[in-house]
């Protein structure tokens, strides 16, 4: 299946199914075809797989970053830009990301600034990556301060999503893409009873099309792009936390699912959705494994104060919260009533 993201002439096609990635050195030949040498980045487990040694077409060199966010820094970036230079990638040539999320937004981020900004094509071997990561062209490193607070927005020339590299992911691992996925369907204002009757590959393409559908209409996140942030302004500040280093070990997913069934206690309380609503997220989330229970022991000067530095809070806090006519982003909300909220959630004062 493809499905189009239309930003006029840098529109792309976002490519899924089983052994979407042998179409790489066609994809390159086709929306490349002055490439001659290619810059393949991947992360250690996805190169100890072998899953990065997929045909180009092409000469290339590889270069290896560690797992994880710890990918997503500034030294990582330069060393792989360093790296590049060395085998002179130049300005026809063309970046090709094979891993997760932080690898997607590490290779995006490259591609973005390396001579001042080269083709890049993502390959997501996650679910969280194929789901949301690798399409919309948000690219970025995290700083001490927080999460994705150093990027650029940067599309691809495609996105390739290999059903095949789903195949063998941990439990853990879809669970983290789930949360994504979660979050599409309450978007998509879906009943949990809804959700029942549909398959999970009929929902995970879904949301890779409401990620498509919301970047065609909103690239730089002026409007309705925003919505993609719904359970990521708690989901942020918890992972803020990590970053800061407490010792906490949740995926992105399961940080995003936390902030969903915030976002739905947090509308109850300013009176934009009924109980009914609240139980809606509860369900949505337990269809796809998710709990939402915000990890205990946190403190909630701490989350708070990592909410208020979040990217979107434009000095207040912004959050995306359901109401009468579905999702919206919502400024301004009372620190008083989250401070509430996060202690009733059990984070410790
Ligand atoms: N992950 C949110 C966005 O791409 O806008």
């Amino acid at each position: 299946m493809t499905i189009r993201v239309q930003l006029g002439d840098r529109s792309y096609d976002v490519v899924t199914g089983a052994g979407a990635r042998h179409s790489l050195a066609t994809t390159i030949a086709s929306v490349a075809p002055r490439a001659s040498l290619v810059g393949v980045i991947t992360s250690e487990a996805v190169h100890a797989l072998g899953w990065d040694d997929v045909d180009t077409g092409l000469a290339r060199v590889t270069v290896v970053v560690p797992d994880g966010d710890v990918a997503k820094t500034l030294s990582q970036a330069e060393r792989v830009a360093t790296e590049l230079s060395r085998h002179s990638l130049s300005r026809h040539d063309v970046i090709v990301t094979v891993g997760g999320g932080a690898v997607s937004d590490l290779g995006g981020f490259v591609a973005a600034a390396y001579l001042r900004g080269i083709s890049v094509i993502h390959l997501p071997t996650t679910l969280v990556g194929q789901v949301d990561a690798a399409i919309g062209g948000k690219t970025g490193v995290n700083l001490p301060t927080g999460k994705n607070l150093f990027g650029a927005f940067h599309q691809p020339l495609a996105v390739l999503c290999d059903d095949d590299f789903l195949a063998t992911l941990p439990p853990r691992e879809i669970a983290n893409g789930y949360g994504e996925v979660a979050k599409c369907s309450l978007l998509r204002r879906r009943s949990a009873e809804t959700l029942a009757t549909l398959p999970i590959s009929d929902l995970v393409r879904d949301a890779i099309a409401l990620k498509a559908e919301i970047v065609s209409a909103d690239e730089r996140e002026g409007g309705s792009r925003a919505l993609l942030n719904y359970g990521h302004t708690l989901a942020h500040a918890i992972e803020a936390l990590v970053i800061d280093g407490i010792d906490l070990d949740i995926r992105h997913g399961e940080a995003v699912a936390v902030g969903l069934m915030f976002a739905a206690h947090l509308a109850e309380a300013l009176g934009r959705i009924d109980s009914r609503g609240v139980e809606n997220h509860r369900a949505t989330l337990q269809h796809f494994g998710l709990r939402g229970d915000l990890p205990s022991g946190l403190l909630v000067d701490e989350l708070v104060g990592a909410m208020a530095r979040d990217k979107k809070a434009h000095h207040d806090f912004t959050f995306v919260l359901d109401g009468p006519v579905g999702p919206e982003v919502v400024a301004g909300v009372p620190r008083d009533v989250i401070i509430e909220l996060l202690v009733a959630a059990g984070g410790v004062r």
